[in-house]
């Protein structure tokens, strides 16, 4: 499996942390001091998730160079569908991939690549030839806007990799790990509403409807630095790869603070940690796509290059990925 292109799309309002401290009582130096985070991208009134999906997915099918009707399988990762059903087949018919299969897959922030890893296998087995991976988020939907100690982290985004199908010689996901443990989910949750209307009597339903991030971040902090550094040196280990021999380290875009921990585990130096957080803030399962595409978009990731990737969140669920960006072949 290669990683032959990439591709991102952002919404067009943006909400710094000076206009987020006129709805709640926070200030810039706060959030920068405790997260990076300067600003946010907000979708509004005439974007939707599934179009900024379709642009990414886009972008990444052009620097492919592929034909839409040549793609198999789509991969939307999301917590926050346009339909509960399922956007990606709404994706899937915009970009005209009319032979591709086409599913939702949700695992949080860590979507992006438990979507990456599974449309892998496909590929690896010979059933499918060409994948497109895409994580999107749009957290702002159902953040508390009135819960400062959650609502200053996130933002709205897609990022997207199309991935061919190559000779194992070849294969650029090197390594890989999933882990999940509800055990302890009950730190980040976007739960149902409990609310139950009576329907005929004796017999209640409940209504559909979502209440807003609840969020322990102290509990996701500890979560995500005890073992985001385990998972990559396990991973790191097992393919019998050093540290210093890593290109970049990519991390899920949560808080730099993370980001700068995780590094200094591994003495990793900091022109190696790709981070654009300061402008996203937490797009949720889009982080690491999107952050890929800047960085292969400005020339900065180049074809051959060793990239170390886990993502985190909600589940819980964490998983670490290592591989080399091919670019167009
Ligand atoms: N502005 C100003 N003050 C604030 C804000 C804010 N936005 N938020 C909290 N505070 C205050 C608190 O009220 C508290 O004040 P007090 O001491 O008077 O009570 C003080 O700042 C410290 O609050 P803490 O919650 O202890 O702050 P902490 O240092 O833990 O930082 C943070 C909070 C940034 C959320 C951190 O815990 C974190 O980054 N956690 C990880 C969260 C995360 O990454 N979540 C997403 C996971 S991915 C996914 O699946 C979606």
């Amino acid at each position: 499996m290669a990683l032959v292109g990439s591709g991102s799309a952002t919404p067009n309002q943006s909400l710094n942390n000076d206009q987020l401290g006129q709805r709640v009582d926070t200030n810039d130096d706060w959030i920068r001091t405790r997260t990076g985070i300067r600003s946010r991208r907000v979708i509004g009134p005439n974007e939707t998730l599934t179009g900024l999906s379709h642009s990414a997915g886009l972008s990444a099918m052009s620097m492919a160079g592929w034909e839409p009707e040549s793609v198999e399988l789509i991969l939307l990762a999301t917590s926050t569908p346009d339909d509960l059903f399922g956007s990606a087949p709404q994706i899937q018919a915009k970009l005209g991939a009319f032979n591709a299969a086409s599913f939702d897959l949700t695992a949080a922030c860590s979507g992006f690549l438990f979507a990456l890893v599974t449309a892998a296998q496909f590929l690896r087995n010979g059933s499918m030839k060409r994948a497109l991976v895409i994580g999107a988020d749009q957290l702002t939907r159902w953040v508390d806007w009135d819960d400062r100690r959650s609502c200053v982290l996130f933002g709205d985004g897609a990022g997207a990799v199309a991935l061919e199908a190559t000779s194992s010689e070849k294969d650029g996901l090197l390594g890989f790990k999933l882990k999940s443990d509800g055990s302890r989910g009950d730190c980040l949750n976007l739960p149902q509403v409990q609310d139950y209307l009576p329907l005929v009597p004796g017999t209640s339903h409940q209504r559909g409807g979502f209440s807003p991030i609840q969020m322990n971040g102290k509990e996701v902090y500890k979560f995500a630095v005890r073992e985001v550094p385990e998972i990559l040196e396990e991973l790191l280990q097992v393919n019998e790869i050093l540290p210093e021999n890593l290109d970049w380290l990519l991390l899920h875009q949560a808080n730099q603070r993370i980001l700068d921990a995780v590094a200094d585990r591994f003495a990793i130096p900091q022109h190696k940690v790709l981070s654009n957080l300061a402008m996203y803030g937490n797009t949720s399962a889009a982080t690491i796509p999107l952050m890929l595409a800047e960085a292969v978009n400005d020339g900065r990731v180049k074809s051959g290059d060793l990239i170390a990737s886990s993502g985190f969140g909600a589940g819980l669920s964490w998983g670490a990925a290592l591989m080399r960006w091919q670019g167009p072949i």
